[in-house]
């Protein structure tokens, strides 16, 4: 069976994906960035054994990790949303034009281009609104702002798809198992939409609290130093097209989660 090497181990969707792998006897393994800095080439090319397949979840671009061997290694290398810019009301398809607004959107787009330029054949797979459930991320922090606080404000003017990390993590094991699919850029988020405030509301529910107590606020009331896109829904068309698994929707992967992290 075809071996996987995670980068990025340590994080969010890095975690999973090895805990996936583990669970359905996929050989993988993980390395974090005290093992192998994907910023540098020759530990890279140490890395990387002939015939693996290179899931990327570290956070930062990975120009160097494409200098593997087009011939000896797959690359599914994870980008974001935020390389649009965040406007509109219909789903982003994979080839819609990018117009990144922060720079982490022009560093992931950069990270796009660099692996496509040095690996054409490689899969860039784009997601949004990614959580586990347990950590700091909203999720983790709703279910913990539900016992703290009788109220809690949520902007209701982002709208997104809120996307289990451990979803993601099957949805990308399964397509590092098909050599046959080919296309540069897919997306890979959980199915329908909902603004911050729908899934806090719905992380209330999930805690069998009064969903009432999560009031709506706009995106004016909490200036933050990057803007955040309005429109985050990415299309899963291209990803439907090439046969593989829809990921669910994102309210029934809501309540898997919560289940999960407690
Ligand atoms: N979270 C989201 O909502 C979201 C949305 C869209 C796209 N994404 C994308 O999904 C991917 C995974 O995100 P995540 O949420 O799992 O992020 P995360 O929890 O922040 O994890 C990222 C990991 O990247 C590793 N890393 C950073 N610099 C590195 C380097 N130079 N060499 C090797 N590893 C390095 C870190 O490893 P150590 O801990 O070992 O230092 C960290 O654990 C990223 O590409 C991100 O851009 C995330």
């Amino acid at each position: 069976m075809t071996k996987i090497l995670v980068t990025g181990a340590r994080g969010q969707l890095g975690g999973h994906l090895l805990r996936r792998a583990e669970a359905t006897g996929i050989p993988a393994r993980g390395v974090g960035s005290a093992e192998l800095d994907i910023t540098d080439p020759g530990a890279v090319n140490e890395q990387v054994e002939p015939g693996s397949v290179v899931i990327n979840c570290a956070a930062y671009t990975a120009v160097d990790a494409a200098e593997s061997d087009e011939d000896t290694a797959r690359l599914i290398h994870v980008s974001t949303d935020y390389v649009f810019a965040g406007q509109g009301d219909t789903p982003y398809e994979v080839d819609a034009p990018t117009g990144p607004a922060t720079a982490y959107g022009r560093t992931k787009l950069a990270g796009e281009r660099a692996v496509h330029a040095a690996l054409p054949s490689a899969h860039v797979v784009r997601t949004a609104w990614v959580y586990t459930g347990v950590g700091s991320d909203f999720v983790s922090t709703m279910l913990r702002l539900e016992r703290e606080r009788d109220t809690v404000d949520v902007v209701d003017d982002q709208v997104g798809s809120p996307t289990f990390a451990g979803d993601l993590a099957d949805a990308l094991l399964e397509l590092a198992g098909r050599s046959d699919v080919d296309a540069p850029v897919l997306h890979a988020t959980n199915s329908g939409r909902a603004s911050w405030f729908d899934l806090a509301r719905a992380v209330f529910e999930e805690a069998g609290a009064d969903p009432e107590r999560v009031r709506p606020c706009t995106s004016a009331q909490f200036v933050r130093p990057a803007p955040r896109p309005a429109f985050s829904v990415l299309s899963g068309r291209a990803w439907a097209d090439a046969g593989l698994t829809p990921l669910r929707p994102w309210r029934d992967a809501l309540h898997a989660a919560v289940r999960e992290a407690v």
